[in-house]
């Protein structure tokens, strides 16, 4: 990554966590051009944009967007709106599940507190016949994260899996130990800026590594999401599934809803699964960020469309 890039990245990640920022956010609504990444502040629009992406031949991970919450009441609030979430999935007949962040559940405030809330969703998703995806956030976040879905798992849970990121270096060892266990895990690069004693730096390193995660993910036959919008990745884990017998049923490919959509349309074309993540909600403020952080061009992109407005 040059050095203006890591310069613009770090400043709009740095963004993502500004209160000000946030609350100004929440003032103007998906104005901003946030609704090129968001499906829309209500559970109706998520549903809508879900019917939408089925009726294409894509299913979707629907994320009830907030996180970093400041107290207990705002995660049972969470913990409410994925109960309702998880009811209309199953009354719409939508092709897809949920995924949340942990500490929309209060991570940071009150562990045990978090880790019933998660429960509950994750038992009533089961009941209905759905599987919870735990995102993964930054650095804090992993260990507990990860034992939370294995503690769930050694309970009986089996419809509930997480995230690895591949900028990490603990990634490696994480896999190794989460797939003895048979956990469902989607890979993706990493979207947080983290110090560099924890994580690679490097674009080139990153991606190398994302490789050699897919490819120890994919011999293992446990089921496996390859989340990314590159090209090259993608080619990449068509190629080695085929050369090595490794069955489509085995993994699923899974885009951000708004990215790349003619990519997701030609991959469910060719037959593969693949999963659209679809945010919604009104605390979409860090997510929008991130995205931005991303990539550059995208900045361009809000700006032109908040002046020809
Ligand atoms: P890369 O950044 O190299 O991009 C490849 C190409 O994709 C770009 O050249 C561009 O064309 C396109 N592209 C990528 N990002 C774009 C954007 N924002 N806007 C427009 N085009 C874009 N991270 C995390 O830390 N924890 C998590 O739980 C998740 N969850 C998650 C779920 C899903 C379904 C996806 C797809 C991604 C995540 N991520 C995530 C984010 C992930 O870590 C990563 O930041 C982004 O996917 C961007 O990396 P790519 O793999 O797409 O490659």
């Amino acid at each position: 990554m040059d050095f203006g890039t890591r310069l613009f990245r770090t400043a709009l990640l740095g963004l993502a966590g500004n209160r000000a920022a946030r609350a100004l956010s929440q003032k103007y609504g998906l104005k901003l051009g946030a609704s090129r990444f968001v499906a829309g502040e209500t559970m109706d629009d998520a549903i809508a944009q879900a019917k939408r992406l089925n009726a294409a031949g894509i299913t979707v991970t629907l994320d009830y967007l907030g996180e970093s919450i400041g107290s207990m009441e705002e995660a049972a609030e969470s913990e409410q709106a994925y109960h309702a979430l998880l009811a209309s999935i199953h009354r719409e007949g939508i092709q897809g599940n949920v995924s949340l962040k942990p500490t929309q559940f209060g991570l940071a405030i009150d562990r045990d507190g978090c880790r019933s809330g998660i429960r509950s969703v994750v038992k009533e998703a089961a009941r209905l016949g759905l599987f919870v995806r735990l995102d993964m956030e930054d650095s804090p976040w992993t260990e507990a994260t990860i034992n939370l879905v294995r503690e769930l798992h050694a309970e009986g849970c089996c419809n509930v899996g997480t995230v690895i990121q591949a900028y990490l270096y603990r990634s490696e060892l994480d896999i190794h130990q989460l797939t003895a266990e048979g956990i469902n895990l989607r890979l993706v690069k990493g979207a947080y800026k983290e110090p560099r004693k924890l994580a690679f730096d490097s674009k080139r390193v990153v991606d190398a590594n994302f490789r050699r995660l897919i490819a120890a993910r994919l011999d293992s036959r446990v089921y496996t999401a390859i989340a990314t919008h590159d090209e090259a990745i993608i080619r990449y884990t068509k190629s080695y599934a085929r050369t090595r017998g490794i069955p489509r049923t085995a993994f699923e490919f899974q885009m951000l809803y708004g990215i790349r959509t003619p990519l997701q349309l030609a991959l469910a074309k060719e037959g593969y699964t693949v999963r659209s993540y679809v945010p919604f909600g009104r605390s979409w403020y860090p997510y929008f960020v991130r995205r931005l952080a991303e990539r550059p061009a995208n900045l361009t992109f809000i700006m032109r469309s908040i002046f020809t407005r």
